[in-house]
């Protein structure tokens, strides 16, 4: 990949969604979809987008008994993924069973395995809603607990929130990566995201890659804003 930026292609139109590409893939690195555009275009957008040339992250958060999640994994591998995200909450067996398919599935299409992430406490979630569905502890506690069974599990890789990442950093493997959204830049509206890091700030605290939405689709000039968040970087 080209670099560490990955656009999260939040649309519903399918028009849109590939306008966004066209312009942006020659400068960022990945585009996420999501389940709204998923649902809406369906599983040709993945091609459709893996044509501009770019990685594509297919965010669908899967979560349901291991041999489910492993067909699902074998199957979003076949669309030529490069990534995918899995709830931790569904527990090692579910995990390694993901890891496995997503392993075995790249090889027989004689491809690179796609990175599995886990997904450890939704961003929206406070520790009061976290006691609310029985677990009494706070979200600090659980995203620490979640990211080393996804470690034990086999998992390479993890999204997190950016003021997640330098804890992560202190105890997980150093080959872990990391994938944050929540970028903004300091001096801007932070939309619902509630902890935000910059770009850069993300990078420096051991973030591997950078998930951001609104602030390059949303703004006027889609091609400019990223290019402004890339030179950021350097
Ligand atoms: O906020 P932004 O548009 O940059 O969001 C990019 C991605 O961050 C979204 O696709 C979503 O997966 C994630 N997100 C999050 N927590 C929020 C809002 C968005 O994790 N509160």
């Amino acid at each position: 990949m080209r670099n560490p930026i990955i656009v999260a292609l939040d649309v519903p139109e399918t028009e849109t969604a590939l306008q966004l590409a066209a312009q942006l893939a020659p400068v960022v690195g990945a585009f996420k979809i999501g389940s709204e555009l998923f649902t809406r275009a369906g599983p040709e957008i993945v091609a459709r987008i893996r044509a501009t040339g770019a990685a594509v992250f297919l965010d669908l958060k899967f979560h349901d008994i291991p041999n489910t999640v492993a067909r699902a994994v074998a199957a979003a591998v076949r669309l030529d993924v490069q990534m995918l995200t899995i709830h931790i909450g569904g527990g090692l067996e579910m995990m390694s069973a993901a890891e496995k398919a997503a392993q075995e599935t790249a090889r027989a299409l004689g491809r690179p395995a796609p990175l599995v992430l886990g997904v450890t406490v939704l961003t929206s979630l406070d520790s009061n809603e976290l006691n609310e569905v029985g677990v009494e502890t706070t979200v600090g506690k659980q995203v620490e607990r979640l990211a080393n069974l996804a470690a034990r599990a086999g998992l390479r890789g993890l999204v997190c929130s950016p003021l997640e990442i330098a804890t992560l950093r202190e105890f997980l493997p150093a080959e872990i990566q990391l994938v944050t959204p929540g970028i903004r830049a300091t001096n801007v509206r932070s939309d619902d995201q509630k902890r935000t890091l910059s770009a850069k700030e993300a990078l420096a605290a051991g973030a591997s890659w950078l998930v951001i939405g609104r602030p390059i689709c949303a703004a006027e000039n889609p091609r400019a804003a990223a290019e402004t968040i890339l030179a950021s970087l350097d």
